[in-house]
């Protein structure tokens, strides 16, 4: 009998990590919104590019040992060296249900590559861009917002973000009040306009954002023209209903949905919800 026929079977052993595996990175900050959202950054390993607008896959180990991963759109800008992520917290999510509960120092998994469609690159050159968000699908386009390319290619950014709740508005708040100071994008403060409405709680602005398209209120309010496929670039984030409600009034107005393979008018991203 050799040696290594006495050996027990090697069943039990570890494979080797896939070099496509998700990365562990360490949790950063935490900051909790509303009991249905929070926000959390983390460590960004040196090789990991993204476009700004992207999504990438993240999640926590699973009890099974397996990787338990969901969608989210990076939040962060793609010059941050770190990442941030604004999320929605389920209270019966397999992920969210646990995400919530990470604390600086926790491990987060990160996926090794980036996609999506809000993105510069599946639009044509256009003046005006128009970032329609509900709930946390505002999350890309705090991406988009703190990218100073985004600025070089139009002229005007105007910022959507329709909530349930008052409260749930806040971290588009800050972070645009954070804009007026900041290095990169703060000179084109003044391009910038951030559009809010409340469905469920007073607010001066108390309507679904495709109603004040559908009526003409939201051009009237910002002192625009409606819709024109001649200028007017749009991104969609939100709710599949609140994706196909708004995509159906871009095409009323001629606008075409765009690709990375084929820019045009409109790009749209589900948001993540479980
Ligand atoms: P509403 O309160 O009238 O449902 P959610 O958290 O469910 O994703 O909703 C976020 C926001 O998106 C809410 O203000 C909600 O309004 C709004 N919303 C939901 N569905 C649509 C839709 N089909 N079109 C536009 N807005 C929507």
């Amino acid at each position: 009998m050799t040696e290594a026929a006495d050996k027990p079977p090697e069943k039990h052993q570890e494979k080797a990590r896939s070099p496509n595996a998700p990365t562990e990175e360490t949790v950063l900050s935490v900051k909790h919104y509303t009991d249905r959202m929070f926000a959390f950054r983390i460590t960004r390993p040196p090789t990991f590019r993204f476009r700004s607008g992207e999504f990438v896959m993240i999640g926590l180990e699973g009890a099974n040992g397996k990787p338990l991963l969901r969608a989210y759109s990076i939040a962060s800008p793609s010059w941050d060296e770190e990442l941030e992520f604004f999320s929605i917290k389920v209270p019966d999510g397999p992920l969210t249900s646990r995400l919530q509960a990470i604390q600086p120092g926790d491990k987060v998994l990160l996926g090794r590559k980036s996609t999506g469609t809000l993105v510069h690159d599946a639009l044509t050159p256009g003046k005006r861009l128009y970032c329609f968000s509900t709930g946390t699908g505002l999350a890309p386009f705090a991406s988009v917002i703190r990218d100073p390319e985004t600025y070089a290619r139009f002229e005007q950014v105007i910022l959507t973000h329709t909530c349930r709740e008052v409260g749930e508005l806040k971290y588009g708040q800050e972070l645009v009040a954070s804009l007026q100071d900041d290095p990169l994008v703060g000179e084109h403060f003044n391009r910038i306009v951030h559009y809010t409405t409340v469905t469920r709680e007073p607010w001066p602005n108390q309507e679904r954002i495709t109603t004040c398209i559908a009526t003409g209120a939201l051009f009237a309010d910002l002192g625009v023209p409606p819709f024109d496929p001649a200028v007017d670039r749009v991104m969609i984030c939100g709710s599949m209903d609140m994706i196909n409600d708004t995509k159906l009034l871009c095409e009323k107005a001629g606008l075409r949905e765009g690709s990375n393979a084929h820019p045009a008018e409109f790009v749209i991203e589900k948001a993540f919800v479980g």
